[in-house]
């Protein structure tokens, strides 16, 4: 199923028990990414299995600053680097700091909303899920940043991809881009967690859809190119790459995190540490 491609061959489909930067230096040649979705450590104390999750911030900036001049070197022209992080309640700031950092190498093109849980009961709408803030003050997050990287900042993509139904369906027809029942979605996507009982196999794993519909935006939906996650975690970029029939390739320190990932992409040839 994976296509040969010029000078990756050994990394298509792989997924390297390794540090990102060691990693990416050594199997990933330049401009041969389509499409980079991740979310790195947040560096706000999460127990992740082997990694300290509590570094100097001055120091994690700089760090999160090397991983995206990394991420610039691997991608294509036109590609997409789709970049998840979230905030403390009481540290709003701190995701648009990092994000100034990567910036450094790329231009902000969209900066999409990931709405995990909303409530507008007067509209009947009530739906998600979040983690509970203990304060008086700070009022529950109940979003984080995907922002959108690309390195000239005019990349096209497949808006109607992910597009949905139009309210009103006299729209369709009255405007000259409205020629079918859907529109662009625009940058707030409310994408639930899936209520989960038990131990979860990871602290911080994103839903599924997430990276398909970083895929699908950036217009890779109907197969073809490569898909990088520099910190892979559990595989699910790599799951939603293989679903959407795209290669991938990705870095994780865990080797726990890997065989849950190796377990949700099956046998079959698709997985190689
Ligand atoms: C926010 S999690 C990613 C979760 C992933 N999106 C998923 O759905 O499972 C960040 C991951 O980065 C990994 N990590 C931390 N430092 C790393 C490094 N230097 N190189 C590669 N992976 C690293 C952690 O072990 C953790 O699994």
């Amino acid at each position: 199923m994976s296509e040969a491609l010029e000078g990756v061959d050994d990394a298509v489909n792989r997924i390297f028990c390794a540090d990102c930067l060691a990693g990416m230096r050594e199997h990933l040649p330049d401009g041969c990414v389509d499409v980079i979705v991740t979310s790195p450590p947040y560096n706000i104390g999460v127990a992740y299995d082997n990694h300290d999750d509590r570094m100097p911030f001055e120091r994690y900036l700089d760090w999160m600053e090397e991983v995206a001049a990394e991420c610039r070197r691997v991608l294509k022209e036109d590609g997409s680097f789709f970049f998840n992080i979230g905030d403390r309640p009481s540290d709003e700031l701190r995701s648009l700091r990092v994000a100034d950092r990567v910036r450094r190498h790329f231009h902000l093109q969209n900066t999409i909303h990931w709405v995990k849980s909303i409530a507008a009961p007067e509209e009947g709408v009530n739906m998600g899920h979040y983690k509970p803030v203990n304060s008086r003050r700070f009022l529950n997050n109940c979003h984080e940043y995907i922002f959108h990287f690309t390195p000239t900042g005019r990349v096209g993509l497949d808006k109607l991809a992910v597009g949905v139904p139009y309210q009103d369906k006299s729209n369709i027809g009255r405007w000259k881009s409205a020629r079918q029942d859907c529109r662009d979605r625009g940058n707030t996507w409310y994408i639930p967690y899936k209520t989960v009982t038990g131990a979860k196999p990871h602290p911080a794993a994103f839903p599924d859809r997430l990276p398909q519909m970083c895929i699908r935006l950036h217009g890779l939906g109907q197969g073809g190119g490569l898909v990088l996650d520099p910190f892979m975690g559990t595989g699910t970029t790599a799951v939603a790459a293989r679903r959407l029939g795209c290669n991938y390739v990705g870095f994780e320190l865990s080797r726990e995190y890997i065989k849950v990932a190796r377990s949700r992409l099956g046998a079959g040839g698709l997985f190689g540490v």
